[in-house]
Order: structure tokens, then sequence, then C-alpha cells
């Protein structure tokens, strides 16, 4: 009996045999004898059409680990590990629609769960600073943090810490996606200079379009960068063209970012016609060399403050409907 594979092994067999197919297929595609033949290379282009899907996410249950406490089942949000009756958890026959939040592995006393290896390191929740379970969340400060973000437009002739950013990076991936896609991929420019450059073609391409835009190239003119507001460095969120929410996370990801940007005493500013210019304008995008798939979703100009606000400025309140059934 020991000799059975079980549903996750054979699983697993699959899974390794679909990936290593999709490579050698991969590979087929590029040779020129193949190229010739336009139906093959599209139905090679569809690797679900040939019954073929890449799954990296396939969790494991350690049983000497589980201490049966059933949690895993019922935390799993697609409902995806069963028991028989009090016995120890096994992925289920729909495994393969894991989106590998890891919520299995971040709950399960014993450490019983794992997820491959190439989705990241687990890191136990004592190693960090802040305890969410706990008072020490500063709600306050972080309000705070929320209301006195402003959009800086006047930036210090100071570059930017790479250190400083390639850390707020590292946290975003613990954002939210939608089914845990990860779809966002991260461009940086360093360097007044450089981001010069990058105005430059925004400026040859604003000038072209006409309408609100002109004023962008008349401020140009005067020496004024109004595109990118003379910021040291920008940083551009990109994402994968089948994401499914691709607008949605990126703006989360890019929020997260500049919350941390400014809680590190930064000031960032989002740059909107810098967004649209490398999504549209081809030199633009070249500029910054953004791969083919790719799809710029947003774009923020980060650097140190030149200003100092003393206020809030007036918001009126935010509306909210409060809907209580009686
Ligand atoms: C745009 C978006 C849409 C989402 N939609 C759903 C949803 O409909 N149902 C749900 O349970 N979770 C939803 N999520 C949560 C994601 O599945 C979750 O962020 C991801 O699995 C990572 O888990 P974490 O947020 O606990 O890190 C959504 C997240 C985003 C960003
Ligand atoms: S959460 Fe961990 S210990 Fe509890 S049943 Fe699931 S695998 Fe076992
Ligand atoms: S990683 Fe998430 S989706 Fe996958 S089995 Fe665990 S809880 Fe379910």
């Amino acid at each position: 009996m020991e000799n059975i594979l079980d549903f996750g092994q054979l699983h697993h067999i699959q899974i390794t045999l679909a990936s290593r197919l999709i490579r050698c297929i991969e590979k087929f595609k590029t040779l020129p004898e193949v190229q010739k033949y336009p139906d093959l290379t599209m139905i090679l282009n569809d690797h679900s059409e040939i019954g073929l899907t890449e799954e990296k996410k396939m969790i494991t249950i350690n049983s000497e680990e589980c201490t049966r406490c059933g949690q895993c089942i019922s935390e799993c949000p697609l409902g995806l590990i069963i028991s028989e009756t009090g016995g120890v958890p096994r992925p289920g026959e729909n495994i393969e629609n894991c989106i590998g939040c890891g919520h299995c592995v971040a709950l399960c006393p014993g450490a019983a769960i794992s997820l491959p290896n190439e989705l990241g390191d687990v890191r136990e929740i004592s190693d960090l600073t802040l305890n969410m379970n706990g008072s020490s969340i500063p709600a306050t400060q972080i309000l705070n943090l929320i209301r006195q973000r402003r959009s800086i437009r006047n930036f210090m002739k100071r570059e930017v810490d790479e250190k400083i950013l390639q850390n707020i990076f590292d946290s975003l991936a613990w954002a939210p996606t939608a089914r845990n896609g990860r779809p966002v991929h991260w461009t940086v420019l360093m360097g007044t200079e450089r981001v010069k450059g990058l105005s430059e073609t925004i400026v040859r391409w604003v000038a072209s379009q006409g309408g609100f835009y002109t004023s962008f190239a008349k401020a140009w003119e005067k020496g004024i960068d109004a595109i990118n507001w003379s910021a040291p460095c920008v940083v551009v969120a990109a994402t994968e063209a089948d994401a499914l929410l691709p607008e949605v996370d990126s703006t989360i990801a890019m929020t997260s970012f500049e919350l941390a940007a400014v809680a590190h005493g930064l000031g960032t500013c989002w740059a909107g016609i810098t967004a649209r210019a490398l999504r549209d304008n081809e030199e633009s995008a070249e500029f910054l060399d953004i791969p083919r798939g790719h799809r710029v979703c947003s774009a923020m100009m980060v650097g140190y403050p030149a200003v100092t606000y003393r206020r809030l400025p007036p918001r009126k309140p935010v509306p909210v409907r409060w809907k209580a059934v009686k």
C-alpha cells in the first residue's frame, strides 16, 4: 500500500511534468521552421488549449506536525483543504485552484503546512516589531500620516537612498492583490538628470497632444518641469498583461508605497502625465525600457520635500452612508 501515490503526490508530478513540457514548447516555438506555420504557433501559444497549466502553488501538510485542530480547513478562502472526520487534513481535489495566499501556513499552530519555496520564506510574526494582536499599532499616528501626506511639488536637491526604497518594495510583497496574483512590477528611475531626461520625452509628446497638455510644454519652455517637478526619483508600477484587476492591484501597491515613503520622511506626488506617457508614448516607454508585455498603471515622484506645511487644507467630510436594518 505504501507505494500507492495519493492525490497530492500525483498532482505534484502532473504539475512538474506540465511545467517541463511548457518549457519545451516555448523553445520549440522559437525554431524558424516552426514559425513558418502560423496555425501551429497559435496552438502552441495557448498551453491551456492543449490541456496544460503551469501551477506552482501547492500546499504540503506534514502529518507528524499536525495536531488535527482543523483551523486550516475553515481558514482556506476557497475551501480547498479537507479532512475525513478527525483525520489529518489533506489538499482536496480542487487544490489546483490554490491562490498561494498562505493563510493556512500563517495560521497552523503546528507549522505543519508549507508552500513551495519559490513563493518565498515564511517569517514568524514574533520577529516583527509590530504586534497586530495587541495595542501597539499607533492608530492615531497612522490616521495622521494619511491626513498629513501632501502632494510634494518642490523637492530638495538630495538623492533618495536606494536602501530605503528597497526596504519599502520588500514590504509590498504583503500588499493585497486580486487572487493573490502579485502582478505588479516596479521600475525605479534614480537621479534628477535621468528624471529630467524622462520629462523631456514627455514634453515632446504633450506638445503634440494639444488641449489641456499644452500648458506643460509651455512651462518647460520657461524652465519648469511641471511633469515630474524636478524630482530626484520616479517610481513606476506596471502589471502583467493577464492580471485580473491590474489597476486596483497597482493602485493599492502604489498607495502603500506612498504612505511608507512618507513615513520615511520622503515626499511624493502621483505622476499621472508620466504614467499616461509611459503607456501611450513609445519614446517615453523606451526611455525606461518598459517590457513589451507590461502595462504601466501609475508613476510617482519621490524625493525629500523642500516645503513644510503648517496646517491641513480644508476638506469636505467624506460621504458615508450607514445602512442599519431594524
Ligand atoms: C482587487 C482585489 C480583489 C479581491 N477580491 C477578493 C474577493 O472577492 N474575495 C476574497 O475573499 N478576497 C479577495 N481579495 C483578497 C485577496 O485574495 C488577498 O489580498 C490575497 O489572497 C492575499 O492575501 P492577504 O490579503 O491576506 O495578504 C481581493 C484583493 C484585491 C486586491
Ligand atoms: S491547522 Fe495545522 S495543525 Fe491544525 S489541522 Fe491544519 S495542518 Fe493540522
Ligand atoms: S494557500 Fe490559501 S488558497 Fe491555498 S490552500 Fe492555503 S489557504 Fe487555501
